[in-house]
């Protein structure tokens, strides 16, 4: 790979020549929109298709309609050189493509189980309609044995028309709020395939991530990058690689959640244990934050999907079981704190920071804050709310709460303050101001952001969570 000074914009950008593939992304919500406007700033030329008209107009101007960090000038800056296009229309995109990847929602069934009816429609639109080769990658989280499914479907529909294709799994790990920095510096990629050509074909596709050498569009400067795991499994292992990883980080938060709750029985510190268990090279300080609970579009649904593919293949894997409930225990707790410390909620002015589901992103799909707010609704407390991205979204499901300009405008006259998501912004408050224009000088650090020593030096009382309460 080379690089050219692309003058149109930007400096200079990865060139991958000869080695450029047709891609099409079915897809473009977060995973697929991240995945197609990484892969063009690749240098490869990539077709993003979805169904929805306005989402293919927007993006066709190189607008976003999400907040994701990097994803907006890398799907302006790549529309404009027009290596990134946008259709609704999947038959020439799939037509054109060598490599088709399926980034199509697999929303949770009220069971708990993944919808594939999004995969089961695109793998037929693609059989039906491609006649040459291609490698059809499935990307959305699915359970185990969906590629086999996916095999069989291309198989039945292209018979008539001799399509020929090979099925890939290869799982995203990408976090909301820094995706594509995640897409293109990753710890791992996985790619399992059945044939030698397909793994080949995509390990190609990956080649500058794998060695680190495209122009960072996030980092710009940086250098010493350290270059992924290439890991080549059967098609089963890598869709299990993706379960199994999201199950054992939510484990991770649902194990220092529960020891929080005995540090709080036992006068103990959870922060100090958790500092010295991470301190232990074989278990890290990853994922050992507590607080009100792992939320999000993908942890809970991911979670509970593990759990029923594990039981449809007869296993009761309990220990997944008691993770969830361990983390659905934690609004409860939480607002059983607060009603420890006002006697009665109901009737009282109660500002909530932050409604996301984890700071820097404006999603707010299983957010632990919401549940919060819900039970406080349910309580009957008035609730004043402030969040720096996700208060439109919120509207629309809350219409009842009173919306404020800011933390302060939120904190005013209110009986309690509760920290829900972590956003860098209320580290820095005047907390003082905060403290004389509330009704009581309550605070309840969902996330153990604040720093608990400079609210009580000025008065406040302070909760957080698995740590004694201050003063
Ligand atoms: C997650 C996975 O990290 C990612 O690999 C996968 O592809 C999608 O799901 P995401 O949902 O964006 O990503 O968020 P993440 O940063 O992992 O946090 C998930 C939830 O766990 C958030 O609600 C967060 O607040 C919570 N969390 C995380 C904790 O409560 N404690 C922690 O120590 C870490």
């Amino acid at each position: 790979m080379v690089e050219r000074n692309d003058s149109a914009d930007n400096g200079p950008v990865a060139f991958l020549g000869d080695a450029s593939m047709r891609i099409a992304v079915v897809g473009c919500g977060y995973v697929g929109l991240v995945t197609a406007a990484c892969l063009a700033e690749l240098g490869h030329e990539v077709v993003g298709v979805d169904d929805d008209t306005h989402k293919i107009t927007l993006l066709s101007k190189g607008q976003i309609p999400i907040f994701e960090s990097h994803l907006a000038e890398l799907v302006a800056g790549n529309v404009k050189r027009g290596r990134l296009k946008f259709t609704r229309d999947i038959v020439p995109a799939s037509q054109q493509a060598e490599v088709i990847f399926i980034c199509v929602g697999t929303p949770p069934l009220e069971n708990g189980e993944a919808d594939l009816s999004a995969i089961d429609k695109v793998a037929r639109a693609v059989a039906n309609n491609c006649q040459t080769y291609k490698v059809v990658v499935e990307k959305s989280t699915v359970p185990v044995r969906t590629g086999h499914e996916l095999e069989r479907i291309l198989r039945v529909y292209g018979a008539r028309s001799g399509f020929t294709y090979d099925v890939v799994s290869n799982p995203e790990f990408l976090r909301e709020g820094t995706a594509v920095e995640d897409f293109l510096h990753p710890d791992r990629i996985v790619i399992g395939a059945q044939s030698e050509k397909a793994r080949a074909m995509l390990e190609e596709l990956y080649r500058p991530i794998l060695e680190q050498t495209f122009k960072c569009p996030v980092h710009r400067n940086c250098v010493e990058r350290p270059k992924p795991r290439f890991l080549a499994t059967d098609i089963a292992s890598a869709e299990l690689i993706k379960h199994a990883s999201n199950s054992f980080l939510a484990l991770k938060i649902s194990y220092v959640n529960a020891l929080a709750d005995l540090c709080e029985t036992f006068g103990a510190d959870v922060t100090m244990v958790a500092e010295g268990m991470g301190a232990d090279r074989r278990i890290g300080h990853a994922f050992l934050r507590p607080g009100i609970g792992f939320g999000g579009f993908c942890f809970p649904k991911d979670l509970q999907a593990f759990i029923r593919i594990a039981e449809r293949g007869g296993h009761d894997f309990a220990l997944l079981r008691e993770a969830e409930k361990i983390n659905l225990g934690r609004i409860d707790h939480f607002v059983e704190k607060l009603r420890s410390a006002l006697w009665v909620i109901a009737d009282k002015q109660i500002a909530v920071l932050g409604l996301s589901f984890k700071p820097n992103t404006d999603d707010i799909r299983f957010s632990p804050a919401l549940a919060v707010v819900s039970r406080l609704l349910e309580h009957k407390a008035k609730v004043r709310v402030y969040d720096p991205k996700a208060m439109e979204k919120t509207k629309q499901a809350f219409p009842q709460l009173t919306y404020c300009r800011d933390a302060y405008e939120a904190a005013s006259g209110s009986e309690a303050l509760l920290l829900t998501t972590e956003w860098e912004d209320f580290r820095t408050l005047d907390w003082a101001r905060i403290r004389e224009s509330m009704g009581r000088a309550l605070v309840l650090d969902g996330r153990n952001f604040l720093d608990a020593k400079e609210l009580a030096a000025l008065g406040f009382e302070y909760h957080s969570i698995g740590r004694p309460k201050l003063p």
